[in-house]
């Protein structure tokens, strides 16, 4: 595992997968590295690329927002990286084995922070994060007979819009997924569930506290 200042280094000389040979900048992550909370989105867009930064375009801004309105800031609050630390074109979804070849780096932050909770911002990073969770949760007692993610672990896969704002509690940390802020510029009608959802991951830090 390597310190901060090496990670974020060793990250910006990457040339691991093809979308290096694009970036303009490697959008490692920012916020509080001390905080409970972790959020992880999928992929840095145009405007993440071009200032370094993760979530400051048109979505960021608008999960920003939410979160101030619940009185958490970056700064001081919580700590927010992507799955993938270089944009794709066109800001496609990452293909397999650049999310493969990205997620050491991922990893190795979540060791860093050591967050009490960890929340997937939409599917991408439900799918390489939370699945890859309950996938390995199935060893602690009581997650496989638990209802709520009977679907899950029979087919290996979580669905976005089904296991969304569910929690999965396992020994060190709670871990939830929910939309995407960019999949509610796109549709007004998954503002009220993300609201929610954020609502709950306050309390659940609350309980923290
Ligand atoms: N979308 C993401 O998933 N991450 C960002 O940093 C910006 C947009």
């Amino acid at each position: 595992m390597l310190h901060w200042k090496e990670l974020k280094e060793e990250s910006e000389a990457c040339v691991k997968c093809d979308l290096c040979k694009e970036r303009t900048n490697v959008v490692f992550g920012e916020g509080n590295i001390n905080s409970k909370v972790m959020f992880i989105g999928e992929a840095p867009g145009a405007d993440e690329d071009r200032t370094g930064r993760p979530f400051v375009g048109r979505a960021g801004q608008l999960l920003t927002k939410a979160l101030i309105a619940l009185n958490l800031t970056r700064e001081r609050d919580y700590y927010i990286c992507n799955v993938c630390k270089c944009r794709p074109e066109k800001n496609r979804t990452p293909m397999e084995d650049e999310a493969k070849a990205c997620i050491p780096y991922l990893r190795n932050q979540v060791a860093l922070v050591k967050p009490k909770i960890i929340v997937c911002l939409g599917a991408t990073s439900m799918k390489y994060v939370m699945e890859k969770v309950l996938n390995n949760s199935k060893k602690f007692p009581g997650i496989a007979e638990d209802m709520i993610w009977r679907e899950a672990l029979k087919t290996g896969t979580m669905k976005i819009t089904r296991d969304r704002g569910k929690w999965l509690r396992i020994k060190n940390f709670s871990i939830m997924s929910t939309f995407h802020p960019a999949a509610l510029l796109r549709d007004e009608n998954k503002k009220k569930l993300f609201w929610e959802d954020l609502k709950n991951i306050k309390e659940e830090l609350e309980s923290f506290n």
